[in-house]
């Protein structure tokens, strides 16, 4: 069974990123633990490009919260990146977090990486025109391939401004869940 890691990247607490991303993890028994990350609230500091990653024998050497987000996703198979779409791009915490995989990617003595593991989009936005998470999507993609990780899914929904949007629509909720079932 496969461990999750969720990131979830709103400042709206039952918002749509977090709802989408509840409904994809919805069915009971499909992963064995899914460990829970709300960025905001956490102290997460942005990458400084010291270049002294694994240094200290842990992948960086700032001292925050990033020490429990590296060890699950150091268990995790499937890594789940829930934003919701701020100027076309991830919100900024998740931008933070993206930059503090960089000792995650490559081959350090003693370390780990990600290659290999499973990632999911999920997005959320405002604007009804889906050419909105294109930028979103680039990233996404061109970080997953940098970092050999394997793209598993990509659920990126516009026409959601209002915090409780998504939770107006069960249909979409319901693609969610069944999106989860399979990728899980
Ligand atoms: C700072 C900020 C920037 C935003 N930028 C965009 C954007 O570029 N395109 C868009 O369609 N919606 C944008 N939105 C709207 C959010 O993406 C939308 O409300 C989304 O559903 C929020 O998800 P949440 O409820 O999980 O926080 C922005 C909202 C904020 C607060």
């Amino acid at each position: 069974m496969t461990k999750v890691t969720l990131i979830l990247g709103s400042p709206r607490k039952g918002g749509n990123t977090e709802t989408l991303a509840e409904a994809f993890l919805s069915t009971p028994g499909k992963a064995e633990r899914i460990d829970r990350f709300r960025l905001y609230g956490m102290s997460l500091n942005g990458c400084n490009d010291c270049r002294q990653c694994w240094s200290r024998n842990r992948p960086c050497i700032i001292d925050d919260d990033m020490d429990g987000l590296y060890a699950s996703l150091k268990e995790s198979d499937t890594l789940l990146f829930a934003s919701p779409l701020y100027w076309y791009s991830w919100s900024g915490p998740v931008k933070t977090l993206w930059d503090r995989l960089l000792p995650l990617h490559g081959d350090h003595p003693g370390g780990f990486n990600l290659e290999g593991k499973r990632a999911v989009l999920i997005g959320a936005a405002g604007d009804e025109d889906s050419n909105c998470f294109q930028g979103l999507l680039f990233s996404f993609r061109r970080s997953c391939s940098l970092m050999k990780m394997a793209i598993a899914g990509e659920f990126c929904f516009g026409g959601l401004f209002e915090a409780d949007a998504a939770s107006k629509k069960p249909e979409l909720l319901q693609k969610l869940k069944l999106a989860g079932q399979s990728v899980l």
